[in-house]
């Protein structure tokens, strides 16, 4: 039996209207959907996004990836996933794998893909590129990305805030993900520069309580309770 298909399917950040027309078509073609387990709110964003596409008969499938920084535990689990992904391919069905903004940036299905391309190497894989995060976010705050020559860097916040340091230096526009519970520091390291004029906060993109704020220093005594969901774009 020729096996199903692997859909790597990117549903943007928020906003059901912002999912490709694309992705739309094979979840309507699709009936199993594979999503990662929701161990917090942020984690079951993709299927919320993408509930309202999918067939009435669709079965979601929940992957589990566990919190952990162990390479050997998160190698396990991502194995698991893939292999549960192939044994519904391997009964001829086609299984997509729903992403929030795109599924080639800073997603689990990167993951994925690597496993099931090892386990399988034959499988057909269609990724279907999604809105990214800092898309929607410049988009709404109406501010460019990147224009003439200048460099545009993106740098997931880390503990230490090192990376976005030297990513400020070098100039440009930066954008930051992954801000958790970062912000205040973040804004300190904006602040010491002088560029809290020069950037933009977005929270939840196209979701309820969005937030977009151009006054960085209004961050400083109204703390958003956004948590995950929040991106800075900076022009340095
Ligand atoms: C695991 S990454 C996923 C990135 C995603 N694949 C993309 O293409 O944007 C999660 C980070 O994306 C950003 N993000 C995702 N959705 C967002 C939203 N609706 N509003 C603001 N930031 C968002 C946040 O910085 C969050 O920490």
């Amino acid at each position: 039996m020729k096996p199903g298909t692997l859909y790597g399917l990117g549903v943007g950040p928020g906003d059901p209207e912002w999912i490709p027309v694309k992705a739309v078509r094979i979840l309507a073609a699709c009936q199993h959907v594979f999503v990662p387990k929701a161990r917090a709110a942020a984690d079951s964003v993709a299927l919320d996004i993408a509930r309202t596409y999918l067939r009435p008969d669709a079965v979601v499938h929940e992957l589990t990836f566990p919190m952990s920084s162990d390479a050997q535990v998160l190698d396990a689990s991502w194995r698991q996933a893939a292999e549960a992904v192939c044994q519904r391919l391997d009964q001829g069905d086609d299984a997509a794998f729903l992403t929030l903004g795109d599924p080639l940036l800073y997603s689990t299905y990167i993951y994925l893909l690597r496993n099931v391309r090892q386990l399988r190497p034959e499988i057909d894989v269609v990724t279907v590129p999604g809105i990214t995060a800092f898309s929607a976010a410049a988009a709404l705050a109406n501010t460019p990305i990147g224009q003439g020559k200048q460099l545009v860097t993106i740098v997931p916040a880390s503990d230490d805030l090192d990376q976005f340091e030297r990513a400020l230096d070098r100039g440009g526009t930066v954008i930051l993900m992954k801000i958790g519970d970062r912000l205040q520091r973040v804004l300190d390291v904006l602040q010491a520069r002088g560029l809290l004029a020069r950037g933009v906060f977005v929270a939840r993109a196209g979701m309820p309580h969005q937030q977009v704020e151009t006054d960085l220093t209004k961050l400083r005594d109204r703390e958003p309770q956004t948590g995950y969901l929040s991106i800075l774009i900076v022009q340095a």
